[in-house]
């Protein structure tokens, strides 16, 4: 890749020296040769699209949404991923992402040289700016004082089209070690902060390096610098709409599919829903609906299933209970992995099973959307680690014989709703809060047995009717009951009891990557408690739970 090696002629003292485009060229013409005929290529009518090459920073993900908000599609890939892995897209720009490395570490992550050659505007973000100054050609040290959280922003270049339309001094949020002490030829300074002399800097090719989080929240105005990033530097038409995406889609699925036969794993969530609805649009009859009732459904929901999808949409629909078998594979499993792993494979062998019945079916549709495919650790990074392997994507049995459409794979959950809605689904499908594909198997802490299944699925009931009955559902992401696996002692009546312990989980999310537990009245909390305690023999003892995620996950398991 393209780092510059101490023997190379413009890194002898671990600084890269910076008058002139000969090194520069020098320094790309090394990279070039590291890289052989690795070059940009877009297929024909390539979709316009952002690339954010992901330097591992916990916000790199929040790039893509603010990118997305703007109707600009992009995708967010590994550092090191190579050209070719780009043909379907028209890059119209990239961003690079912060990272926790220092460039001048040692195997730290570099930029591409055809990304550089690329020719098109880059918006290089805390280690992206330092990374893009140091590779053509400028200086990175580390900062005397490292520069934390709020900063203020004073615009020295205000008519450069990055600053359109903003106030010359901005509230900004940085996190980083090291600074930039000196500009590549051709760079100039735009902006500066107390501890950063260089904390805006551009180039006349687009090419811009921001050293503070215009991403986060806490850059109040980030939102409009990424904006006009986008569309007065880079161009971007900002055309991606729901709208769009559902034509892309349908044609896409229409070439992939042909005449072959599709199933779909419904469960009642919003992501299945809206993918069927999506593989519908586009093959009409050669989709069967495949709704599994594993047994580990909320009170009710297995019903509200059928009810919904036969009344909504009339796609061809089978419903299976596999109750039994589900919960026969798995008797005494208690780690959260196997459970899922198990669960997984269940589930795809039950549509082996009616894929022979139907005869001849090719495809099988998921639901899968961007955080489970990130979380999954997935998409290449080194630098992302792997927290669940969600089954519809980490635990697929290997030797699964149907071809997987995943249509929802690159959206976060707001864009899934809008694309559902535009789809024509209804609001009581669109708006529902996510539910696990494992369902209550994992929120049955340790064995899931039918008994256990059922005091949960009590409880549960309980805790979504009072939190509908307080009009708080669409408030929260998530709201649902955990049966832990502590038991304690309590008084019911006039009786010392043993009994278990159950934990109400309720959190508030823009997207599952991260979430808040939900500031809930007390009374609301007390009226649930109260009611699970009297209705729910089994149960003594109630808790609220007040992790926030990280360093919590939303389930337990
Ligand atoms: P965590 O617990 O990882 O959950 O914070 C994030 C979101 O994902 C859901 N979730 C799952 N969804 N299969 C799924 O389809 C799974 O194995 C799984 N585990 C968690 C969870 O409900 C939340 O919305």
């Amino acid at each position: 890749m393209s780092t510059v090696e101490p023997s190379s002629p413009t890194a002898t003292t671990g600084r890269v020296r910076t008058s002139g485009d000969a090194e520069v060229a020098t320094y790309l013409e090394i990279a070039e040769a590291r890289e052989p005929g690795q070059v940009l290529t877009p297929a024909p009518n390539a979709p316009e699209a952002v690339v954010i090459l992901d330097y591992g920073s916990q916000f790199s993900m929040l790039i893509t949404r603010r990118i997305r908000e703007a109707n600009v599609y992009c995708e967010m890939v590994p550092w090191n991923t190579r050209p070719e892995a780009l043909s379907h897209l028209t890059v119209k720009a990239f961003v690079l992402s912060g990272g926790p490395s220092s460039v001048y570490a040692e195997g730290a992550p570099t930029l591409p040289a055809y990304v550089v050659n690329a020719g098109v505007p880059i918006l290089g973000i805390c280690y992206g700016m330092q990374l893009l100054v140091h590779t053509l050609g400028g200086v990175v040290e580390p900062a005397g004082e490292r520069e934390y959280g709020h900063a203020i922003l004073n615009v020295s270049e205000g008519e450069h089209p990055l600053f359109k339309g903003l106030p010359a001094s901005l509230s900004v949020w940085a996190s980083h070690g090291d600074k930039v002490s000196q500009l590549p030829v051709g760079f100039r300074s735009l902006a500066q902060s107390e501890n950063a002399p260089f904390a805006v800097a551009a180039d006349d090719r687009g090419r811009i390096g921001i050293l503070f989080h215009p991403e986060v929240v806490h850059t109040p105005q980030g939102d409009q610098l990424i904006r006009n990033f986008l569309f007065d530097v880079a161009g971007c038409t900002g055309d991606w709409t729901a709208g769009n995406f559902i034509e892309e889609s349908v044609a896409a699925i229409k070439q992939s599919v042909g005449d072959g036969q599709v199933i779909c794993a419904l469960s009642g969530g919003v992501d299945s829903a809206v993918a069927a609805a999506l593989v519908h649009a586009a093959v009409g009859d050669q989709l069967t609906c495949i709704f599994v009732d594993n047994g580990l459904l909320r009170m009710g929901e297995a019903q509200r299933v059928v009810e919904t999808f036969t009344k909504h949409m009339a796609i061809n629909f089978r419903h299976v209970d596999a109750t039994d078998r589900f919960l026969r594979d798995l008797a005494e499993v208690t780690d959260p992995e196997t459970k899922r792993k198990r669960i997984g494979e269940t589930f795809i062998r039950l549509f082996e099973d009616e894929t022979k019945s139907l005869g001849g079916v090719d495809f099988l549709v998921q639901g899968t959307t961007y955080p489970d495919v990130i979380e999954s650790a997935s998409t290449g990074n080194d630098a992302a680690v792997k927290i669940k392997s969600h089954h519809n994507v980490g635990g697929l049995p290997k030797d699964m014989k149907l071809t997987l459409i995943e249509p929802l794979r690159n959206l976060f959950k707001d864009e899934v709703r809008r694309v559902g809605t535009a789809l024509g689904l209804p609001d009581e499908m669109v708006f529902r809060q996510p539910f696990p594909g494992p369902g209550l198997g994992i929120r049955v802490i340790g064995e899931v047995t039918r008994d256990r299944l059922e005091v949960l699925r009590q409880a549960d009931f309980i805790v979504m009717d009072e939190i509908r009955k307080a009009n708080v559902y669409y408030e929260l992401w998530q709201a649902f009951a955990v049966l832990t696996n502590t038991k304690s002692v309590g008084v019911q009546g006039d009786f010392r009891t043993y009994g278990h312990t159950l934990a109400i989980r309720c959190v508030t999310a823009e997207d599952a990557m991260t979430a808040d537990w939900a500031r809930l009245p007390y009374d609301l909390l007390a009226k649930m408690s109260n009611r699970i305690t009297n209705e729910v023999p089994e149960i003594n003892r109630v808790v609220y739970d007040i992790t926030s995620k990280p360093p919590g996950t939303i389930e337990w398991e």
